[in-house]
This record gives structure tokens, sequence and C-alpha cells, in this order.
């Protein structure tokens, strides 16, 4: 194992994810055929997810991208959620599909959908990578989700610890620090 992947240890493989995005992207396109789809990549957690799943859907599709940072203790958001980058069309009238990386605590997911829902989209959905249900504190309807996974800390495919191990292409639980 190289340096890079020191204290990780693998949980979903790349073909794992792989296949699991393909089927949520065969769904997806099922799920709104005939309709335009915004997808809205949630920064910076989401950016290889949304990624692959993209390309797996057969939809026209519009994508934006939405930047939120949330304050407090580190290892879990505090629901206090600041806008980093707003979107850059308006969704109002328009199928959106959300797309996160991991549903935690569910308080990221819960303001920005209420963040979302406000600017009047026709429909708006959630679909997430991995679902910590251990955690939760506030109740997320996913509509299309690809893992539910222990209460374990994990990097990888886009997640990050203290902003490393983004690139690495599996995901893994972190079992230890530097
Ligand atoms: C992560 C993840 C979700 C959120 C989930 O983002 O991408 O947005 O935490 O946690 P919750 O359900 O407990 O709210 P993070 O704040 O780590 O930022 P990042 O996406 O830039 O890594």
């Amino acid at each position: 194992m190289s340096d890079f992947e020191a204290g990780i240890s693998p949980l979903f493989t790349e073909s794992e994810i792989s296949n699991r995005v393909e089927a949520l992207g065969r769904v997806i396109s099922e799920a709104y055929a005939g309709q335009e789809l915004v997808l809205i990549c949630v920064l910076k957690g989401s950016f290889i997810f949304a990624a692959d799943l993209a390309r797996r859907i057969r939809l026209p599709l519009r994508i934006e991208f939405f930047g939120v940072q949330s304050y407090g203790a580190q290892t879990s958001s505090s629901g206090v959620v600041q806008i980093t980058l707003d979107l850059a069309h308006p969704i109002e009238g328009r199928h959106v599909l959300i797309v996160e990386d991991i549903v935690d605590t569910g308080l990221t997911l819960s303001y920005l959908s209420e963040q979302l829902r406000a600017r009047g989209p026709k429909s708006l959905k959630i679909c997430a990578l991995l679902h910590k249900p251990a955690r939760m504190q506030r109740a997320v309807d996913i509509d299309y989700l690809g893992f539910t996974i222990d209460d374990v800390f994990v990097v990888g495919y886009g997640l990050d610890h203290a902003e490393r191990h983004r690139n690495l292409p599996y995901i893994g639980v972190l079992t230890a620090t530097p």
C-alpha cells in the first residue's frame, strides 16, 4: 500500500462504486424519462460522484454547483451552513436532483433542501451516495441511495478528512490519522 493510502481500510472498491452508480443512473434516467433534469453537485465532497453519475444518466441534463460550508465541531455539521458558491442559474420550474456524497446528521441536506425549495423548482429530489443512519439528527428523505454505512469515518471518492484523501479512487474507512 502506498503512502497516500496509509491509515485507510478499504470499504467499497472502485468496481462496487461504479456498479452502484451505474444502477442509480439507470433508475434516475427511467424516473425522469422525457424530461430535462438539473443536477446540483454539492461541493466539495460530491464532485467525483456527480461527475460519474452524470455520465450514467441518459437525459438532457444541466449541471449546477452549490458550495456550502458548515461551522461547529470538526467531525460533524453544526447545521449552520454558509453558502460559499451559489447556483449560476435559476431552478424555478425545473426538475432538480441534489447530488450529495454523504448524509450524516442530515443537517446540511435539510438546510439545503429548504433553501432550494424556496426557489420554486418543479420537483426537488435527493440522490446520496452514502447514508450513515447512526448519526441522523434531522430526517432527510433520500430518493436515490448508493450505500448505507455504519458509524465510521469514510474518505475517498471525493470525501475528505481535513481536505485530504478526496483523490482516493475507492471509499475507505479512516483508521488512523497522521
Ligand atoms: C460533508 C458532506 C455533506 C455533509 C454531510 O460536507 O459533503 O455535505 O458533510 O454531513 P451532515 O449530514 O452531518 O450535515 P463537508 O462539510 O465535510 O464539506 P465538503 O463537502 O467540502 O467536504
